[in-house]
């Protein structure tokens, strides 16, 4: 009964959406075009957190907004639109395909991370899982960050304003999919459910998911959840996706839909750098704006506030070039110096995936939306977790001076504090660690699973080496930097192989692991070294790791002695009026995917910048 009024409460809110939809905002290619208006507010990036600040901030009567981003309007690219096409986006002009330093685990060699550079941001190219980290997670950055308004309950409410929520149907429920009601929005912009069975022919078909379910609760003791978005995510669940049930992808433009005269977009154009007063603390009064390497650099004027959401990879770097920074960081980019602020481009964390296969009696291959996640905790992948507390709180010094010493760090007591909380999480209040995505079909003919430790202690960083916003940053992710990660990593697939193991005694699923398989990694006791080298693709072992394009922390919310690049408020310090709002600000990982948390962030933000909270 409460499932069907909260179908008819969907439905109304899309009937609402699609009678505003004809007053959109007003989209601009050329500079010359917005050039002659002194904007209210300017938004640099129109990707996840820079389109909900956007569409709220031009709420606001008689405010002027203006949204400059580099990418263009594909919503009726296919790649996009069609989640089923995961991936086909990847390489071309829609992806940053941001290139790693030479890493030093996997002899080298280099990484990709991804990032969408198209109207939406990374969620016009990301993959729609749609979840949500543990209460014990949120509740904690309130501690980090300084302010105890942020908490669960604080950001759940916000992380609801961004969902019309569509419950399960009969079909979806009979499948496995369930939900919380509190768990969820009703009248937000995107619609958000189970993806529908006709559209996507690997939903909810087939007895996989289920196979992998029992084998989590079997084997690892991992429960079966009724909704990960609830603040207790450890256990597997059918997991809603950003899909709507037309089988469209629900990117953070579905935020553009009835904004009307006062929101702006500029597309086509990378912000360069800020333009700042002589005051102390500073003021900025205007972005230059550059719309290819050859083309002149332009001036666009803000009066109230400039808002940076360009993603964890390129806030820094527009914030480096307006002179904001560590100094050797800046000298070396012959950039000169407006505000010391060391933590700028530091404290960058990014997860590795690697993926396991069982051998299916499927004949398909490629990526799309999976519909079963499980996140497991330490105590379901380590039999000996006592001895890992022991020997993790032993080592802490250690690795926090060494990241420091490698200039990814501002402060090694900061970065103790921030793993102190972090692992009150997850050993004293249940937190996962790890993520096992099920994903049928991938790799090629398989059940697939792709995992990865959720919470590294590896730091990296980003900055820029020339004042050229054309010029690609210098990425360090340091991967594996701290050992501790690739104990996670290894047992989060012999956890995998012993799910395989157990799902192999049924019918459909009897031919095996067959990626890594027990050739390239034997199964004996004395096998991390094997594991190691699998996951890393060292000793002809495969490709390696992949990384998960989850990047967070490059200015991190903290207290200014901490390192912090912005305040509880989003501002950045010694400034006025500059907030960032991107990715980049979260300064610990969480255990979930990360749009539903950004979507929550920025609507807070927003709230704030509008002086409602
Ligand atoms: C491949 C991939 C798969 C993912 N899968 C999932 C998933 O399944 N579920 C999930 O919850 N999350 C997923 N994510 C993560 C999620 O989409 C991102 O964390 C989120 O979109 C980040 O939001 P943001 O606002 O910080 O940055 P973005 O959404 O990336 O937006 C930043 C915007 O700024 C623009 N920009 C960059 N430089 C400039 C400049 N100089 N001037 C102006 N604008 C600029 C960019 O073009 C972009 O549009 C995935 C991400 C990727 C890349
Ligand atoms: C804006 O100003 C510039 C220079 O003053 C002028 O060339 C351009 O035509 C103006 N654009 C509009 C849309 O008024
Ligand atoms: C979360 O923060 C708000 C605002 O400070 C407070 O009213 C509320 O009690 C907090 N909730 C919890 C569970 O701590
Ligand atoms: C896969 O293809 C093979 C050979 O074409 C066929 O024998 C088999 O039945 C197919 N399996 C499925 C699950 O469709
Ligand atoms: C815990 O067990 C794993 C193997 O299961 C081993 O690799 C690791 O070294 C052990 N850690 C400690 C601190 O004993
Ligand atoms: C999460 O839910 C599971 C299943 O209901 C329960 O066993 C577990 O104790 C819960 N964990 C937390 C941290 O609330």
């Amino acid at each position: 009964m409460a499932g069907l009024l909260h179908q008819i409460v969907a439905l109304c809110a899309a009937f609402f959406w699609a009678l505003h939809s004809a007053q959109a905002a007003h989209i601009h290619y050329s500079v010359n075009e917005v050039q002659n208006t002194t904007w209210d507010y300017i938004v640099v990036g129109g990707g996840l957190t820079g389109l909900v600040v956007s569409r709220r901030l031009a709420e606001e009567a008689g405010k002027k907004v203006l949204v400059i981003e580099p990418g263009m309007d594909e919503r009726k690219n296919e790649d996009v639109y069609k989640v089923s096409k995961y991936g086909a986006a990847f390489d071309t002009k829609l992806d940053w395909a941001f290139e790693t330093k030479p890493q030093a685990v996997i002899e080298g060699r280099t990484r990709k991370i991804r990032a969408g550079r198209l109207l939406g941001g990374s969620t016009g190219i990301n993959g729609a899982a749609w979840n949500r980290a543990a209460r014990a997670q949120y509740d904690s950055l309130g501690e980090i960050v300084g302010d105890h308004h942020f908490n669960f309950t604080i950001l759940q409410s916000y992380m609801n304003r961004a969902e019309s929520f569509v419950p399960p149907n009969h079909k979806q429920k009979e499948a496995g999919a369930d939900f919380v009601s509190s768990a969820h929005g009703w009248d937000g912009p995107l619609s958000i459910g189970f993806s529908p069975i006709k559209h996507a022919k690997r939903m909810f078909t087939g007895p996989a998911p289920h196979a992998f379910t029992e084998a989590m609760a079997a084997v690892l003791h991992a429960p079966k959840l009724a909704d990960q978005c609830d603040g207790n995510n450890t256990g597997v669940a059918f997991t809603p996706t950003s899909i709507s049930q037309q089988g469209i992808r629900q990117a953070s433009y579905m935020y553009l839909e009835g904004t009307g005269d006062n929101l702006h977009i500029l597309l086509g154009n990378r912000v360069r750098r800020l333009l700042w007063n002589d005051g102390q603390p500073r003021s900025a009064t205007a972005v230059q704006v550059q719309a290819a390497p050859d083309a002149g650099i332009y001036v666009l004027h803000a009066q109230d506030e400039i808002i940076l959401a360009a993603g964890a990879l390129n806030t820094p770097g527009i914030l480096e070039r307006s002179g904001v920074g560590a100094k050797d960081v800046l000298d070396k980019a012959r950039i000169r110096q407006v505000i010391n602020l060391p933590g700028v481009g530091k404290n960058l964390q990014e997860q590795t995936m690697n993926t396991m296969g069982l051998k299916a009696d499927v004949n398909y291959t490629g990526g799309g939306p999976s519909n079963t996640i499980a996140n497991t905790n330490i105590y379901q992948l380590f039999s000996n977790a006592t001895q890992m507390r022991k020997y993790m709180y032993n080592h802490l010094d250690e690795w926090a001076n060494l990241l420091q010493s490698q200039g990814h760090v501002v402060h090694a007591s900061t970065l103790q504090q921030h793993w102190k909380h972090v692992m009150h999480a997850f050993l004293d209040q249940g937190a996962p660690v790890t993520e096992h995505f099920f994903d049928t079909g991938y790799p090629a003919n398989s059940y697939g699973i792709d995992t990865w430790f959720l919470l590294p202690f590896s730091r990296g960083s980003v900055h820029v080496t020339s004042s050229n916003v054309f010029a690609s940053p210098s990425l360090d992710p340091n991967y594996f930097a701290v050992p501790i990660d690739m104990d996670f990593q290894v047992a989060s697939m012999r956890a995998n192989r012993r799910l395989f193991a157990h799902m192999s005694k049924q019918p459909g699923f009897t031919h095996g692991e067959h990626v890594p398989g027990m050739e390239l990694v034997p199964e004996n006791d004395n096998n991390y070294g094997a594991w190691r080298a699998w996951i890393l693709g060292l000793e002809n072992k495969g490709d390696g790791f992949g990384t998960v394009s989850h990047p967070i922390g490059t200015c991190s919310m903290m207290p200014h002695a901490d390192g912090g690049v912005v305040g509880p408020r989003f501002t950045l310090y010694g400034t006025t009026n500059v907030r960032i709002v991107d990715a980049s600000i979260l300064p610990v990982q969480i255990s979930a995917h990360l749009s539903s948390t950004l979507y929550g962030l920025a609507e807070y933000a927003a709230d704030m910048i509008r002086d409602r909270v």
